[in-house]
């Protein structure tokens, strides 16, 4: 998908605002606090997902103004297609002229992935961010997981509650016995599509982060189940753990406490890596996400990248600059001289809201 042209009405900061990107990469710059992430942050919302800032709604709409509008035109491999949001008290979206029940109607109909500072929490924290990441992931491109993953939530609640009224009443041992059955079964499942994601992510990962380190390190990523010690069922490690889950009253194993361990020269990336080392691995992992939903969906999404470029050297700068070929990229900086470095696209130097400037294959058409 290509984004053609977007307009912001009262839009966070910006009044009023029409930008026409290249196909390729797009380089929104100026200073802090000027507009760069509402930018992106609109195109985002098309995708029909909540803001990746945790935005409520009404924070949307510009401070003073009743409303607020984005208008997105963009084509697809099937058609040159209109979309439109207006955020009131909620956001409301129509898609080619057809008002649609919800934002989420959106979902799959303007396909983007955002990486923002928050973003590198997938590195650096604990396995929960990673669960959500690969979860998340998934979600896009296979639908049908969500249920799956809610399922195996629930049956893990279930079971949680069980183990602490086991102890009351001994009887609800054979209830925990089918629990058990059911939570593996759903477990399995949930391991296995996780499994499938990750030999799908992991190449493409990989090939972004050579670039990046010029060849000269070498990331991986490697699922780490729980229970796979020895060679261990989901099912076996259920009974094993009994005792001490009915005594801490939680589920001890399964892909709820199972990790991803990014490493980076066979070393693990969130212990060792370097700040610029970790950036260039979550930067991978979210470009390799776009290339897998290339990959399964057909269609290339758009890729968002908000405030990339601080901690990574010039070589990393250049990489994302010059060397994502055929993708449409969002980047945001501060630093103008970034520009500078650009082969070709457009940028756009954004000012208290407004666009000041915008240019392409560095012939500047000033709009000052
Ligand atoms: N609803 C709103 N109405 C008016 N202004 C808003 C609204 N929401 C946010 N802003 C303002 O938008 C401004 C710019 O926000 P934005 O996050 O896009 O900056 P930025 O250019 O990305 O800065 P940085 O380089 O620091 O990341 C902030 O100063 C903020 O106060
Ligand atoms: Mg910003």
């Amino acid at each position: 998908m290509t984004v053609n042209r977007i307009r912001y009405q009262n839009y966070r900061n910006i009044e009023d605002m029409t930008l026409e990107p290249s196909p390729g990469v797009n380089v929104v710059y100026g200073e802090n606090a000027q507009g760069k992430t509402n930018i992106v942050e609109g195109i985002w919302l098309f995708s029909g997902l909540k803001s990746f800032r945790g935005a409520k709604d009404a924070e949307l709409v510009r401070f003073g103004s009743p409303f607020s509008k984005l208008k997105m035109e963009f084509s697809t491999a099937a058609r040159e297609q209109k979309a439109e949001i207006t955020v009131e008290t909620r956001r409301k979206a129509k898609l080619n002229g057809v008002e649609l029940p919800s934002c989420a109607g959106l979902i799959g109909k303007c396909s983007a992935v955002v990486f923002s500072p928050s973003f590198l929490n997938i590195v650096k924290n604990g396995p929960d961010e990673r669960r959500k990441f690969l979860d998340a992931a998934i979600c896009q491109i296979k639908p049908a997981y969500a249920a799956a993953l809610a399922e195996y939530h629930r049956l893990v609640r279930q079971r949680n509650s069980l183990l602490k009224d086991v102890q009351f009443e001994t009887a609800l041992l054979d209830m925990l016995d089918v629990i058990d059955e059911r939570l593996a079964a759903a477990g399995n499942a949930i391991v296995e599509e996780r499994e499938a994601y990750i030999a799908l992510l992991t190449p493409e990962a990989k090939r972004i982060h050579d670039g990046f380190s010029g060849g000269k390190e070498e990331m991986s990523a490697v699922y780490i189940r729980k229970d796979a010690a020895e060679g261990k069922t989901l099912r076996d490690v259920l009974k094993e753990n009994r005792k001490y889950d009915i005594i801490n009253r939680t589920t001890s194993a399964g892909p709820h406490r199972d990790d991803l361990d990014i490493r980076i020269n066979g070393i693990s990336a969130r212990s060792f890596g370097s700040q610029g080392q970790q950036r260039s691995c979550a930067v991978a992992m979210k470009l390799g996400e776009a290339a897998v939903m290339k990959e399964a969906t057909g269609e290339q999404p758009v890729v968002l990248l908000d405030d990339v470029m601080s901690e990574l050297d010039s070589g990393r700068q250049d990489y994302i600059l010059n060397h994502i070929k055929g993708w449409q990229v969002f980047i945001t900086c501060c630093e103008p001289s970034t520009v500078l470095r650009m082969c070709s696209g457009k940028f756009f130097h954004i000012a208290q809201g407004k666009l000041l400037e915008n240019s392409e294959f560095g012939i500047r058409n000033s709009e000052l």
